[in-house]
């Protein structure tokens, strides 16, 4: 069986990783979590006081960092520069900055070589905000994903006390809210759902619905 590429785009929190790992397993694809890679130059960026709004600065930092992300056992890891910095690229500081850092070109530029060169030889489930859009507009699969910024923020502070970190719906909220703007209204490769993309609405369905969903759709495919 040929092996295809899968886009998997859509706002914050809409459960793409979620799925997209699952798909991935399932097909023994790799995952390519795209967010994870902004993730990690903003974490970057954040320890060397790199002014953030300064693209050129930021892309000249990218171009001598190297982000790997490694499927472990368990979960996937993401280095930088050889460190482990799965968890550190998750808190409030990265969260709440990497969608100014995802808003310069040269930084998108860079991103998007690293990710086509992932996703040349296909067998690959990608998530992010412009994959079926941009990085991979030939992808055999195309799914964008959506739901209600409550049901997303509900869902995020579910997994944020089973986790036991501190949490805030309202905050949650209005965090989501806010990085969907960002993300929806910067001028370059913004997030908006390919012509060709088959959209899902997860708001009232179960993680196994819609990776279920997926797998049909890719079985149309194959
Ligand atoms: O997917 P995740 O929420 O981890 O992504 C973090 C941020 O990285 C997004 O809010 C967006 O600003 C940026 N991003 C992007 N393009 C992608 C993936 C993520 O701009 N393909």
């Amino acid at each position: 069986k040929s092996k295809l590429a899968i886009a998997i785009d859509g706002p914050a929190a809409a459960g793409k990783s979620t799925v997209a790992k699952i798909v991935a397993k399932k097909l023994q694809y790799i995952y390519i979590d795209t967010g994870a890679m902004y993730r990690a130059i903003t974490h970057k960026a954040i320890i060397n006081d790199i002014d953030l709004d300064n693209g050129e600065e930021l892309y000249q930092l990218l171009k001598k960092t190297t982000i790997d992300l490694q499927q472990g056992a368990k979960e996937q890891k993401v280095f930088l520069d050889s460190t482990d910095v799965t968890e550190d690229i998750r808190n409030q500081m990265v969260t709440n900055k990497v969608s100014v850092v995802a808003q310069h070109g040269l930084v998108r530029k860079e991103m998007v070589k690293r990710q086509r060169e992932l996703s040349k030889k296909r067998g690959v489930v990608m998530d992010g905000r412009d994959i079926g859009s941009h990085v991979i507009p030939d992808a055999e699969v195309k799914i964008f994903l959506i739901a209600s910024v409550k049901e997303r923020a509900e869902r995020r502070h579910k997994e944020n006390t089973k986790k036991g970190y501190p949490s805030d719906l309202k905050q949650l909220e209005n965090e989501i809210e806010r990085r969907d703007q960002l993300d929806t209204e910067r001028e370059i490769s913004p997030l908006v759902k390919a012509s060709d993309a088959i959209e899902i609405d997860t708001t009232s369905l179960s993680i196994q619905e819609v990776s279920e969903k997926i797998l049909e759709i890719v079985k149309r495919k194959g």
